[in-house]
């Protein structure tokens, strides 16, 4: 079983992977590290470079947890995606504790409202993924979700932040 799982900075990915991982007996595949090796002078990641190098990696392995928000802009192999999500008010609050810079936060915010990761795994994968409503949610209980959701007992979650546009908009942020 090959589990992908994605979404926003700062929706939790890493922190339900771990679990997930140990729950489920999977080996999890640290790709935050890869990026960290080919980042460019401007901190960007080559996307292309950091594909070939997963695929490579996971070539000959049936049974794994890869999670990263990069992993939305490429298609990988996979039998599983799910997209964290998380309410843009407290997506906000958690990128702001990490101190990230006030842009940076409100980039990631504005994503989170627009789908964005969803929106790029629609239009680059062939599997359909499955969102998963992290607000106000302990990771245990999110993690009971996807297993919930794996062994077919229940389905993903309806998100839409649309709402919380209007108010960034009347912002001009
Ligand atoms: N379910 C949750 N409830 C409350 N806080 C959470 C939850 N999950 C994660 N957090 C907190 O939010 C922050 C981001 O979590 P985490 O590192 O798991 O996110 P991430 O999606 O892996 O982020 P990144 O894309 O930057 O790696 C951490 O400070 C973490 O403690
Ligand atoms: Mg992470």
């Amino acid at each position: 079983m090959r589990i992908l799982i994605t979404g926003s900075p700062g929706t939790g990915k890493t922190s339900v992977s771990k679990l997930l991982a140990k729950e489920l007996d999977l080996e999890l595949i640290n790709v935050k590290k890869i990026a960290l090796g080919i980042k460019n002078k401007k901190s960007e990641v080559d996307v292309r470079k950091l594909k070939k190098i997963i695929l490579t990696k996971i070539k000959k392995k049936k049974r794994f947890i890869i999670e990263n928000h990069l992993l939305c802009e490429f298609r990988l192999p996979v039998n599983f995606i799910f997209v964290l999500r998380c309410r843009p008010d407290i997506l906000r609050r958690r990128l702001i504790k990490r101190k990230y810079s006030n842009k940076k936060v409100e980039e990631n915010v504005l994503a989170e409202m627009l789908d964005y990761c969803t929106q790029n795994v629609v239009n680059n994968y062939k599997l359909k993924p499955v969102e998963i409503e992290t607000s106000k949610k302990r990771s245990t209980q999110i993690v009971k979700k996807i297993i919930s959701v794996i062994n077919g007992k229940t389905t993903g979650d309806k998100v839409d932040y649309s709402k919380y546009l209007i108010n960034y908009a009347r912002k001009g942020i």
